[in-house]
Formats: C-alpha cells, structure tokens, sequence
C-alpha cells in the first residue's frame, strides 16, 4: 500500500494531523497498536487551550466542543488556608480555557475521520519504521497475524511516550532532557457535581490537590501520592478524605462523594527529546516531550506540535517547499521548553516533593504569597495558562 503520511498513533495527536491532512486533499493513514474503544477508555487531559479549539473548530469539529464545552475565565490556586483566583480574562485581554474531555476530543476526531472515510487501522501489531533517512521510507505492522506494508513520503511519530517511534531513532541522533519527580496524581472521575464553578489546585502540607471537571455533572478530582501507590489501596472512602483535607474549607463542604468511574495513578514526569525530526520521521506530541499534569500542558502541547507540522506538510504538498518542515523542530522546541518552564514551576510551586523539606515549604508559601499579591505574577501565571501564541 502507498499513502502519502504514514502516522503512528491514533492519540488526539495522531488523530488531529490525520484531520488536517485529510482536509487538505493529503493522504495519510494511521497505524494504531490498540483498538479505539481502548484509546476512548483512558482518562487523560480536560482543559484546553483556545489554539487547539480554534484547531477543532477550523478542521470541522468544533460544534460539540462548542455545545458542551465549558469556557472558563478563572480558576483559583490555594494555600495556607487563602485562595487567590487567577482572573484569566482579566489577565490576558479576554482570553480562557475549554473545559472538554481528551476523551471526547478523541470521539470527536474519530467520527469526523471515519465520515471522511480516511484509512485507520486498530491493532495494527509490531510497527516498524525503516529507512527514515532516504526519500523513502516505509513501515510495516501486523494485521491479523499478516506483516503489512506502506510505503510513504513522511512517517510521523505520535505515539505517546513508550511508542515505537522514538525508539527506533539512533540513541546517538537523539539527545534526552528528563527529570522524574519522585511523586505521582492519583486521579478520580465520578458522576458528581464539580466541587466549585472553576478548577481549584491546591497546595497543602499533606500534598497538592485539583478539583477539576468534565462537566456541569461529571468531576475529575487529583491528590498527589507517592509513586508506589497502588490503586487497589484506595477506596473511594479514603480518596474523598484525603482529597478533602488538601481543599479550602468551603470547597471541601461542597464535594459530593459519589461513586469513581475511573481510578488511576500518573507518575509526574518532564521529559524533552532533542531534535523532533530524523530525515523524513517526525516526532509529534508525548512520543517527544512529556510535562507533568500542573498546568493542563500535555495535550495543548501536542496539539501545537500539530499545527508546525501540518503547516510545513501543506506547504511541502502545496507548495513543493521544505521550508515548513526543515523548520518544524526548532519551532515546536521553541514552545515546548515555555511549557515545560511552566509545568515544572506549577509542579515545584505546589507539591511536596522528595527534595522540598521546611526551606522549600516556605519558598513555596512565599511564591504563591507573591502571585497573590501581584498583577504583574498573576498576569505571567494566567497568560501561560490560556497557552502562548503558536
Ligand atoms: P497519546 O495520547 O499517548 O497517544 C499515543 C497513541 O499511540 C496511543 O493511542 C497508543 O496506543 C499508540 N501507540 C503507542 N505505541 C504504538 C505503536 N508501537 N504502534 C502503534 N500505535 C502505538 N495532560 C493534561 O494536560 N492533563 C492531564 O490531566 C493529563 N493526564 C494524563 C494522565 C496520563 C496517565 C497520561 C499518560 C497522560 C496525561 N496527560 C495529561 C497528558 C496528555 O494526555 C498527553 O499529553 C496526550 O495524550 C498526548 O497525546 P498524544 O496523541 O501525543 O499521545
Ligand atoms: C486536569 C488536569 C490537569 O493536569 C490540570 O492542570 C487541570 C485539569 C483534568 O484532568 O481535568
């Protein structure tokens, strides 16, 4: 088989490029290792950045996003029994955050590829990616116990951080930027009124905790926990106490606790892969950067790393010029360390980390006090938030 993009991974990342393209008369098909009820079965990311609405709504699916989607002005940082709300619009000329699942992101671009008819395939087993470094490259998967074929112009890698991708570019050709943080979020989703209209994160001597939403009826609420919990440890019971606990008071008196639908632990991790191009393989989202959830970060970044490399794949198509993708790595480099910069100060600013001990518990106090009693500190915190221009 011949397609013109052969992507890996049918993540928002991969699913996104795969609109994009397909709109733009570019042929790409997309390999994905697990079935899509799988990929539609992981709780991920919830808030979005306005780029990646604008990047929804401009490839043809935005209207649920615009139906359900909940726009957010604000959201509140609390510590040391304060809370200080970060006035998004107020902060940064007008702008704010969607409130929409990656889960339904995903549903969304799933049904818009399959009205368009592009090629998918799910469970597509042991992909390889060879001869990255000619003109051309091609792949090959198994299906159904048959080693397939695709030969291809460009292979593009978005699948996540442990796929093959990355992996199969020469240890040498890459260089690595990583910093574990010894802690992970244990997070919950229940069918339960949000605890408060906007996103609380807060910062307390017991760890960090985020009240978050899906929805007017859905929550998605985190505490922070050692990196060895286990799920099976936590009982609804001892989530909702603890989780109660790290909240403000009069937050805390508002949680429903009804029953989880969902329970998982992340571990909290930066990561930063160096380039994100070898000849005609690209790196695309997770599979060449991980930031640590503080932030909302992860799925707004992949969905820029999109928009670099759909731009640079129209105007190679349209416009038979390189310029676009000769230049994707250094572009998307350049927003990813902001990101990273941001995550890793949110992180550090409201968790208890390994290292952080009684001075870095004031030095925290002291920041947030900071950000609390200046514009100028709210501003810098609100305009990463709404996400930095493309
Ligand atoms: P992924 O979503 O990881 O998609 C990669 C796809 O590639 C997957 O479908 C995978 O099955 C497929 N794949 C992997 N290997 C292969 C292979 N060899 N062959 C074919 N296909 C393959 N971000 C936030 O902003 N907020 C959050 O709360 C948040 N929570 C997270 C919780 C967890 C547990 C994780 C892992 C991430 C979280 N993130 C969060 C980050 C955010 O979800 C990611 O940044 C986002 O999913 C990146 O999208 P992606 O398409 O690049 O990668
Ligand atoms: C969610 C996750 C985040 O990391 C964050 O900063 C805000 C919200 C969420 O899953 O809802």
């Amino acid at each position: 088989m011949r397609h013109q993009v052969c992507i890996v991974g049918a993540g928002p990342s991969g699913l996104l490029l795969g609109q994009i393209l397909a709109r733009a008369g570019i042929d790409a098909v997309i390999l994905e290792a697990r079935s899509a009820e799988h990929v539609l079965s992981r709780i991920r990311a919830g808030v979005l950045e306005t780029g990646l609405v604008d990047q929804m709504r401009a490839c043809g699916c935005g209207d649920r996003l615009d139906r359900e989607g909940l726009v957010h002005h604000g959201f509140s940082m609390a510590f040391a029994d304060r809370t200080h709300r970060i006035d998004l619009a107020g902060l940064t000329g007008g702008r704010s955050v969607v409130v929409y699942g990656q889960t339904e992101v995903t549903r969304d671009l799933m049904d818009a590829r399959a009205e368009f008819g592009a090629a998918t395939v799910y469970e597509a087993a042991s992909v390889e990616i060879h001869d990255f470094d000619g003109v051309k490259p091609w792949v090959t998967y198994r299906k159904d116990g048959v080693t397939q074929v695709i030969d291809c112009d460009f292979v593009v890698g978005c699948d996540g951080f442990h796929g093959v991708s990355r992996a199969s570019v020469p240890e040498a050709a890459l260089t690595l930027y990583e910093r574990i943080y010894g802690t992970a979020w244990l997070g919950l989703l229940a069918d339960v009124p949000p605890a408060d209209e906007e996103l609380v994160y807060a910062r307390h001597d017991r760890g960090f905790a985020l009240a978050s939403m899906r929805s007017h009826s859905r929550s998605r609420f985190y505490v922070q926990v050692p990196p060895t919990e286990r799920v099976e440890d936590w009982s609804d019971q001892r989530f909702y106490d603890e989780f109660r606990r790290r909240l403000p008071e009069a937050v805390a008196d508002r949680v429903v606790p009804g029953p989880s639908i969902e329970k998982s632990i992340a571990a909290l991790r930066s990561f930063v892969a160096e380039p994100l191009r070898f000849g005609r393989l690209f790196l695309v989202g997770d599979a060449g950067h991980i930031v640590p959830p503080t932030g909302a970060k992860g799925l707004n970044l992949a969905a820029s790393d999109v928009h670099y490399l759909a731009t640079g794949l129209r105007e190679f198509y349209e416009e038979q010029s390189s310029a676009g993708i000769d230049a994707y790595s250094a572009r998307a480099l350049a927003r990813i360390w902001k990101a990273e910069r941001f995550s890793w100060s949110m992180t550090a600013m409201m968790h208890l980390l390994p290292e952080t001990g009684a001075f870095g518990a004031r030095m925290q106090l002291a920041e947030l006090d900071y950000i609390a009693s200046s514009e100028v500190a709210s501003a810098a915190i609100a305009e990463n938030y709404v996400g930095l221009p493309y």
